[in-house]
Formats: structure tokens, C-alpha cells, sequence
């Protein structure tokens, strides 16, 4: 129902946005969840990177990429030179999908379905923002933005056009490095996700 959904009215700047979103029940992802975890940043941000869905730690800080995956997204950042206050930071998904392992909450993957009724508010934030680049971090990421699925091997490194002026990088999600068990694939994957991040460097 639209008007539990926190989409009753078009928001007119992202404040508006964020504090429709805290209602959002649009998905069922809301219940389980703590809370909305909207997008940071400034609204003039020329780059905004998304993220696939809110972790464990964001979902209680109610920021994005504050936790482990966090850490390797700012030092990726940090060693391109980039600030990370210059950039808005978002999800394709904004509440946390977990089930429940006795005390701990397990990250699961948002499916088609959740991300594709989320775009709404991704597609809003690239409204009201307008950036000259969007950063997609991973395949989920990717098919929100382009609305449609595509492969990292098909998209990475490569400047795709979006609508007029902004420009889509596709590159791994932090978590993917974060996962390698093999130390030499893990320093390889951060050293091409830092070259990426040189790629986005250009546009803040
Ligand atoms: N992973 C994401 O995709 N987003 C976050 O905000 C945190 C972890």
C-alpha cells in the first residue's frame, strides 16, 4: 500500500527523501530491521557510490559502509586520494537482510524483487543529485542502476553512459575482497579495486 510505503509524495531534496524513507515499508525487509539505512552524503556530490544492502553494523548505526566492508571501501578511497565526504554513499537496498543464527545476524543476498522495489529510491536520490558518476559496487549495484543484470567480467573498469552527464563505473563490492582466503588474491583484487578508485578520482 502506497500510503505505508513512505511514497505518498515525491520528496523534493534528500532530507525530505531520508525522512520519507525512515517509513518505508514498500518490502517486507522493513520489520526485521532496525532501521532505514538511506544514503550519506551532500546533495551536490558529484560521485555517488552504491553499495547492495546495509551490513550488521550499519543497520544499528543507520549509515552506510561503516563496518568491515566499510573499512576496505574508505582505505581503497584513501589510497586514490579520494574524500569520502565529497561522495554520496547509497545502497541499491536500504534495510538489512539477515537470518537469524543464534545471537548473530547472517547477511543474506536482497533479490530481484526487494532491489527492484527499492530502485525507487536510488532512482530518486540520482534525481535529486545528479552526479557525474555513479560507482556501482558489485553486480547487485549494477542491476539496480542499469536495471538489468549484467556481469562485473562483462562491465568493469569501463565508463558506461547513463542519462546526459553521468557516467557508470562498475567495479567488485568491497565484501568480495574481504572474502578471498588467499593472501596474494586479496592484495591483487585490492590493488585493481584501488585503480578503480583512481578511475573515480577524476570526477570528485
Ligand atoms: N555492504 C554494502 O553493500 N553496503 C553497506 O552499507 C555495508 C556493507
Amino acid at each position: 500500500d502506497e500510503a505505508f510505503s513512505g511514497r505518498d509524495k515525491r520528496p523534493d531534496d534528500l532530507d525530505e527523501a531520508r525522512e520519507q524513507a525512515r517509513h518505508c515499508k514498500a518490502c517486507p525487509l522493513w520489520e526485521p530491521a532496525t532501521q532505514t539505512v538511506f544514503g550519506r552524503g551532500p546533495a551536490d556530490a558529484p560521485v555517488i557510490f552504491v553499495g547492495e544492502q546495509p551490513g550488521d553494523q550499519e543497520d544499528l548505526a543507520g549509515e552506510p559502509f561503516v563496518g568491515p566492508a566499510g573499512k576496505v571501501f574508505d582505505a581503497a578511497l584513501a589510497a586514490a586520494g579520494i574524500d569520502r565526504r565529497q561522495a554520496y554513499v547509497t545502497n541499491a537496498v536500504k534495510h538489512f537482510k539477515f537470518e537469524p543464527r543464534g545471537k548473530r545476524r547472517i547477511h543474506a543476498k536482497p533479490n530481484m524483487g526487494e532491489v527492484k522495489v527499492c530502485r525507487w529510491w536510488l532512482e530518486l536520490e540520482r534525481e535529486l543529485i545528479r552526479p557525474r558518476l555513479i560507482v556501482a559496487l558489485g553486480a547487485t549495484a549494477a542491476a539496480s542502476v542499469l536495471g538489468h543484470s549484467v556481469t562485473i567480467r562483462d562491465t568493469r573498469s569501463r565508463l558506461i553512459d547513463l542519462e546526459e552527464g553521468t557516467k557508470l563505473l562498475v567495479t567488485v563490492h568491497p565484501s568480495y575482497i574481504l572474502r578471498l582466503p588467499d593472501a596474494a588474491a586479496k592484495a591483487r583484487e585490492q590493488a585493481a579495486f584501488e585503480k578503480d578508485m583512481g578511475m573515480v578520482k577524476e570526477y570528485v
